[in-house]
């Protein structure tokens, strides 16, 4: 089976999937990698390290991906004209496809997957399972977007974080407000006491609370009834009554006021992103606060955020929208994504013949697989 990692060629994309460690192991699996000239290059990997881990180094995208019968991928695949190239169109049919599809956010390729005859599986939608750890690119990318995030708002804040008491006077620690305490608040909320800040948490699963303080920040959130029943089986938040949402933006507006930096990266899977920072709490916060909004590519959590823009309010606050933060973190974001579909990939490999085996009962291909013989299989996308 022949395997390919192509360039990424979405705008601001800088990782890649695979790294020269993973392309040793995914030969180690009997795959014969092939890897387009300059895929790894902004992530720090070159083609002679690609080359000396056993990869074919191949310079045509269209030809490479003709000839593959797996590609992993970073984001979906171009389609159509007006890119670059036409990623999918090169494709070969039946061909096996690894990426974050974004399924939600793109439903038609869905269908051009299908029509191609494309087995394509989207790692965001793995289920939280203990198997499918190693394999969790939401929690890999996300954790790092949270670190990320902090040093955005530390670079962009003319102020320091920690206290610091000097000759000349003293430094107050900044106060930072991490909205949304999943993977990336949890990791902005360390990240950001390591820098000595005085860092608090909001977030409206009830088992964020006790992660957020075992952290050392301090947890602010409505703790009525229905936030003890806001968490889904699967861990993740439920949308909130429009009740709930009151009582919250009104603790929300008093605690805000008195923050320096906010971070916010509150998601509710499938759905656009709550908003939680109003125009008039950014009205009440003060000049040279920095807000950096996590969720800006799902509509973002903060009114007036912009994908890829640090947006001014009038009163002098900055709102940093970076749509694809992990982009920005290419390095290790891109080693540990490659791990994550190293992972996912090796149990689908039939160890003996080398051919892929996928079965369709297995929990993890159910949650993945959208397409496959022709047709959109995926219980959330199908009809
Ligand atoms: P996410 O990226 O879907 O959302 C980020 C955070 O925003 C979540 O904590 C969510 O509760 C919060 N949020 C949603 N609406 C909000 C609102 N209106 N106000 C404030 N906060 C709001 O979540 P993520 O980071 O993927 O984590 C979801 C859960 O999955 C967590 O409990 C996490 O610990 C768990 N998890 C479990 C894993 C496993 O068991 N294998 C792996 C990774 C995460």
């Amino acid at each position: 089976m022949k395997l390919a990692i192509v360039k990424e060629r979405r705008p601001r994309e800088a990782r890649v999937a695979a790294s020269p460690d993973t392309v040793k192991r995914l030969i180690g699996l009997g795959l014969s990698v092939a890897v387009e000239s300059g895929a790894g290059t902004r992530a720090a990997m070159t083609d002679e390290a690609y080359a000396a881990a056993g990869a074919a180094i191949v310079a045509d995208p269209v030809a490479l991906l003709g000839d593959s019968d797996i590609v992993l991928k970073v984001q979906r695949p171009l389609a159509g004209p007006g890119g670059a190239i036409d990623e999918l169109a090169a494709m070969k049919r039946g061909a096996v496809l690894i990426g974050m599809l974004a399924p939600y956010a793109d439903r038609p390729l869905l269908h051009a997957y299908a029509e191609r005859g494309i087995t394509a599986f989207s790692m965001e939608l793995l289920p939280r399972i203990t198997r499918a750890q190693t394999m969790d690119v939401l929690s890999s990318q996300a954790n790092l977007a949270g670190y990320r995030a902090v040093l955005e708002a530390a670079f962009a804040f003319g102020r320091a974080f920690p206290m610091m008491m000097t000759a000349a006077g003293t430094v107050p620690a900044a106060r930072v407000f991490v909205m949304g305490a999943g993977v990336a608040g949890l990791q902005a909320i360390a990240t950001a006491r390591r820098l000595g800040a005085s860092v608090t948490a909001t977030d409206v699963r009830p088992a964020a609370k006790e992660q957020v303080e075992s952290l050392g920040a301090k947890f602010v959130a409505v703790e009525d009834e229905e936030f003890k029943q806001a968490e889904t089986a699967g861990g993740y938040a439920k949308e909130m009554s429009a009740e709930y949402r009151v009582k919250q933006a009104a603790l929300v507006a008093q605690h805000i006021a008195k923050q320096d930096i906010v971070i916010t990266t509150a998601l509710i899977p499938g759905r656009p992103a709550p908003q939680l920072v109003s125009a008039d709490m950014l009205a009440s916060m003060r000049p040279g606060a920095i807000v950096v909004d996590l969720a800006v590519e799902q509509g973002g959590n903060c009114e007036g955020s912009r994908a890829d823009e640090t947006v001014e309010t009038a009163n002098g606050v900055r709102i940093v929208g970076w749509s694809n933060m992990p982009s920005r973190i290419a390095v290790d974001a891109s080693q540990l994504y490659a791990r994550n579909l190293l992972a996912f990939l090796t149990p689908l490999v039939d160890k003996e013949s080398g051919a892929l085996k996928i079965a369709p009962d297995d929990e993890i291909v159910k949650a993945t697989l959208l397409t496959r013989d022709g047709a959109v299989v995926h219980p959330n996308f199908a009809g």
